[in-house]
């Protein structure tokens, strides 16, 4: 089993056991909800996922001190969380010893972190009632969480020396709307690295919707020029190309089969969770950070396959921006047969293409590996 799947399935009874203990339930079993409660869940979810996702009328808001809410989220938001934290994690070139966790709800990224090695962690969120939850599981488990009460808008970053400071599914709360969005954002980033020790990341977390990631591309564009550069998932260092075409965007997407505890709360709510999206990018400052590298034939491969008859397509995003691949289907061979198989997120170096229109076409003598930066 995924160690990542194996973890979360250990953390669903410390989530329930939380939630029953919160809303005076008596004991229940520790792996799923019973019928009254699983309905009454699902009705939150729904009200999360219309007010988080669809219209967004929840974002910015204080939904976290609903305990409805609250009680949604912690049952099936914070496991998805949870999952997506470590997988960015491992994007991280080296293991933080310690981090913060900016508007940590109930702490899925937090203890995320923990379970990713990183001995100290400090969550950080406007809504008491939030960090109340994270305090209760950190006694049920045993680990050592410090919290702090944030308010983003009017209260300095909490003090302190970070490897790594995070935020998941923040930036697109705050500031909602406003035409200073972008750099008020950017700002706040700006603030987290005082916070981060020398040679430490900044790690955010985005919904994978197309306004969310591209309000996400614009703050990296404007942290640029500010001495701070996207190290992930970026090979590219100038202004996004996502953001020329205003129907591109940019995020991940990791295959992943859901535990069945959030598998039945997805289907009780009428929602689909097939894989992990999100928008994830991983920043340091510029003296601290390789170079970019210039290697012409390295991507990674932004899209889903795109569909087109006879031939195999791909948005790939390399040192020479964003960039469209094709492979007619009669050219597959031995060398380039490992493009049929890409996937979202895949760094590959693509050699032996011919230039055609804007993007490239490989042909039976192109190879294709895979790569490491
Ligand atoms: C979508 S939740 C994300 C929780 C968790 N980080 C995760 O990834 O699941 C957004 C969090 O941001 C917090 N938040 C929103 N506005 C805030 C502000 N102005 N200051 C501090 N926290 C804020 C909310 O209370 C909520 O806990």
């Amino acid at each position: 089993m995924d160690p990542i799947a194996r973890d979360l399935s250990r953390w669903i009874p410390t989530l329930l056991d939380v939630w029953r203990d919160a809303h005076r339930r008596g004991s229940g079993p520790d792996d799923r909800l019973l019928p009254g409660e699983l309905r009454e869940v699902a009705s939150g979810v729904r009200k999360l996922s219309r007010g988080l996702t669809g219209a967004r009328d929840l974002a910015g808001s204080r939904y976290m001190d609903e305990p409805s809410l609250l009680g949604a989220y912690l049952l099936f938001y914070w496991p998805i969380s949870y999952a997506q934290a470590r997988h960015a994690l491992r994007s991280l070139p080296t293991r933080p010893r310690s981090a913060l966790d900016l508007g940590s709800g109930p702490g899925p990224m937090a203890f995320a972190a923990l379970d990713h090695g990183v001995r100290t962690v400090t969550a950080a969120d406007r809504s008491e009632a939030a960090l109340e939850i994270a305090r209760q599981i950190a006694v049920r488990r045993g680990e050592s969480l410090s919290i702090r009460v944030w308010k983003a808008a009017n209260q300095p970053v909490p003090e302190g020396s970070f490897d790594l400071v995070m935020a998941g599914h923040l930036l697109n709360e705050l500031w909602s709307g406003q035409p200073d969005a972008t750099p008020r954002r950017a700002g706040l980033v700006e603030r987290a690295f005082e916070r981060v020790a020398p040679g430490g990341r900044v790690l955010i977390l985005e919904p994978a919707l197309r306004e969310t990631s591209r309000a996400m591309l614009a703050v990296r564009n404007l942290l640029l020029t500010r001495g701070i550069v996207p190290l992930s998932p970026c090979l590219y260092r100038a202004s996004c190309p996502a953001l020329v075409k205003a129907s591109d965007w940019c995020h991940a997407e990791i295959p992943w089969e859901p535990p069945e505890f959030i598998a039945s709360l997805a289907r009780a709510a009428g929602l689909h969770k097939e894989s992990l999206k999100m928008t994830a990018m991983v920043f340091g400052r510029v003296a601290e950070s390789p170079a970019c590298p210039e290697d012409p034939a390295l991507f990674r491969i932004v899209s889903e396959p795109l569909a087109s008859k006879g031939r195999q397509r791909f948005m790939g995003c390399g040192p020479r921006g964003r960039v469209g691949l094709s492979l007619q289907t009669k050219h597959l061979s031995d060398a380039n047969r490992r493009f049929a198989r890409l996937q979202r997120g895949d760094l590959v170096r693509v050699e032996g293409c011919e230039e055609k229109g804007d993007g490239l076409s490989l042909g039976p003598d192109s190879r294709v590996e895979f790569a490491k930066t």
